[in-house]
This record gives C-alpha cells, sequence and structure tokens, in this order.
C-alpha cells in the first residue's frame, strides 16, 4: 500500500519492516569472517519479532531447483549494509575524536550503537524515530540486559513532525555540537520533510557539527530495476518496498542543499566506499552503485564566532 501523510507502523509493518531488514543484515554481517562491525544485539533483535515474521538473520540458501537470484542479492545488500554501518561507525568515531560529544541518530530503527560502541566520556545521544520502533528495540534490550554505553535519550516522534521542539524538550543542547546520522531515512520522507529536515537540522546545530547522510538519487526508479530481483522478499513481506519509497527525482541533493546553508560537503559513491574497506560491488546493478551516495558535511567554527 502507499504511503500517506500521517502512516504510522511498527517493527513488522510497513517502513518498520526495514528496521528489521537492516537490523538482520547487520547480524549476518557480524557472524562474518572478515565483519566490518560488530552488533552483538541484532540477532535478539531479529528474531523478537517473532517465527511468523519472515526476516531472516541467516542468508538464504539456495535449493538445488531454485532459479531466483534472491540469495545472490540478499548476500549482495547484507554486505553493503555492513559496508554502510562501517562508514556511520567511523563517522562517530572521527567525531568524538574531534571532540564532538553529542549525536542525534535520526530514525535510528533498531541501531543499537548507544549499546554497543565504545563511547567517551560524556557522551549524549538521542534516538528519533517512530514509537512503535523505538519501544521494540527498548523492550528487547532490557530483555537482553543490555544498557547503553552513554546517556542515551529515546525521542519517540515522527520526522514529519516538529521533531526539533520533541529533541530539545529531551534535553538536546544546542549549544554544543553535534553528530548528526540520516542512514537509511531519506527515502522515506517527502520533499518536504527532507527540506524541512535538513533546516532544522541546521538550526539546531553549533559551530562544528557534522552530519553523515545517506542518499540514493532517482530512487524510486532504480529500485525498480532492482525490485524485479527483490520479489521473493516482496512475496515473504506481502509488500513491494518500492510503495515506501517516495519520488525523489526532482529534489535537490542534500548535499546542495546543506551547502546552501553554509556547510561544507563531500560525497563518495556506495561502491567506493565498498572499496575502500575491502568489499567487492558483485552482483550490484550498475545504475545502483552510481546512484548511491554517502554524503558527509560539516558547519566549521567562522573565525568571527558568528555561524
Ligand atoms: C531502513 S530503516 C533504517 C534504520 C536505521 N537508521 C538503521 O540503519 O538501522 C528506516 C527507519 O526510518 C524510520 N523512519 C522512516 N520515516 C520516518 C518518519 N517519518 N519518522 C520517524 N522515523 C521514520 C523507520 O521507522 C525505520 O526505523
Amino acid at each position: 500500500m502507499p504511503r500517506h501523510d500521517n502512516d504510522q507502523w511498527d517493527i513488522v509493518t510497513s517502513v518498520g519492516l526495514t528496521a528489521l531488514a537492516v537490523a538482520a543484515c547487520r547480524a549476518i554481517e557480524t557472524k562474518r569472517a572478515d565483519a566490518l562491525i560488530q552488533d552483538p544485539f541484532a540477532d535478539a533483535l531479529v528474531s523478537s519479532a517473532g517465527t511468523d515474521f519472515p526476516v531472516s538473520a541467516q542468508l538464504p540458501h539456495r535449493g538445488p531447483d531454485d532459479e531466483s537470484d534472491f540469495e545472490e542479492v540478499w548476500t549482495y545488500t547484507a554486505s553493503h549494509m555492513g559496508v554502510r554501518s562501517r562508514f556511520f561507525d567511523n563517522f562517530l568515531h572521527d567525531s568524538w575524536h574531534n571532540g564532538v560529544t553529542q549525536a542525534v541518530i535520526l530514525a535510528s530503527g533498531l541501531d543499537a550503537r548507544a549499546w554497543r560502541l565504545d563511547w567517551p566520556e560524556g557522551c549524549s545521544v538521542y534516538e528519533i524515530d517512530q514509537p512503535k520502533v523505538l519501544a521494540y528495540k527498548d523492550d528487547v534490550l532490557a530483555e537482553e540486559g543490555a544498557r547503553p554505553r552513554c546517556a542515551r535519550h529515546a525521542v519517540a516522534i515522527d520526522l514529519r513532525e516538529d521533531w526539533s521542539a520533541a529533541l530539545e524538550r529531551s534535553g538536546f543542547d544546542r549549544s554544543r555540537p553535534t553528530a548528526w546520522l540520516a542512514e537509511g531515512l531519506l527515502p522515506y520522507l517527502p520533499d518536504h520533510a527532507e527540506e524541512g529536515l535538513l533546516k532544522a537540522v541546521h538550526e539546531l546545530s553549533a559551530p562544528g557539527s557534522r552530519i553523515a547522510v545517506e542518499h540514493m538519487r532517482a530512487v524510486r526508479s532504480v529500485m525498480q530495476h532492482f525490485s524485479s530481483r527483490y520479489e521473493q522478499l516482496a512475496e515473504q513481506w506481502g509488500l513491494d518496498i518500492n510503495d515506501l519509497f517516495y519520488d525523489n527525482d526532482q529534489r535537490p541533493d542534500p548535499d546542495d542543499r546543506l551547502a546552501e546553508l553554509g556547510w561544507q560537503t563531500n560525497a563518495a559513491l556506495g561502491s567506493e566506499l565498498a572499496q575502500a574497506y575491502g568489499r567487492t560491488a558483485d552482483g550490484v546493478p550498475e545504475d545502483m552503485s552510481q546512484h548511491l551516495r554517502y554524503v558527509t558535511a560539516q558547519l566549521l567554527p567562522q573565525p568571527n564566532g558568528n555561524r
């Protein structure tokens, strides 16, 4: 079913399912001999969704008569999610080393960074996502006896609403430089919400703040090609993943929007990142590897102290 303005979800419906799928990829990545990240909570976060629900924390095995290329596509997807998670982990490490100790994870889903990374003293982490997604994660991690390794704050709100006010009410301090993460988020936002999100990030950012953003140009047309290979997943999930995305063909790139607001930006292709981390991009359609981008940006302190 296509999206609408006030749609809500839990972890096994609509956009919530994508958080579960990414956690499954992190569970698969964690078990690799050449793992790029370690997420000891990913297995529990996936399995607690119940066995009725078909997202597996194992790679599928192709049977002798199986002619689908689901195994190949899921193997690639899981591997790329490992690359993507490592990129965002590295971004946070880099931020700490530059004295940025406040982080906001926009659309945190089942991201367990607050529990799994070795945060330095004094770090605060704010996680924003829909209420049922955050509640599910909190319940599973509490059941596992996991404790956050930083001052972690859950901000349960929709990112199409006035999330800045909710973030500040949770204790976010706009006078501190912030590291912002937007991983696997933009395709699920309508244009006005994406524009509003980047403006709000700017308003709330002290000089020295940084952001890392995943961005896929022309997401629906690129994924349209890809989605014939995801048919098995669509069948299992009972939805077409392409219905979850908003058309973004006419949108400015997020780095252009940030540059206009005065941020210094950089972008790398997903395939470049994979190569840098020693992963090949076998099996990835060309248009996907050319459209998937990882943007970083910084709001540099001005010599006169103004923004
Ligand atoms: C693909 S998942 C990524 C989750 C997480 N960033 C990760 O990489 O594991 C997309 C996430 O975006 C969240 N999301 C999408 N649109 C949202 C909105 N309007 N408000 C709050 N969360 C949203 C979903 O609930 C889901 O957790």
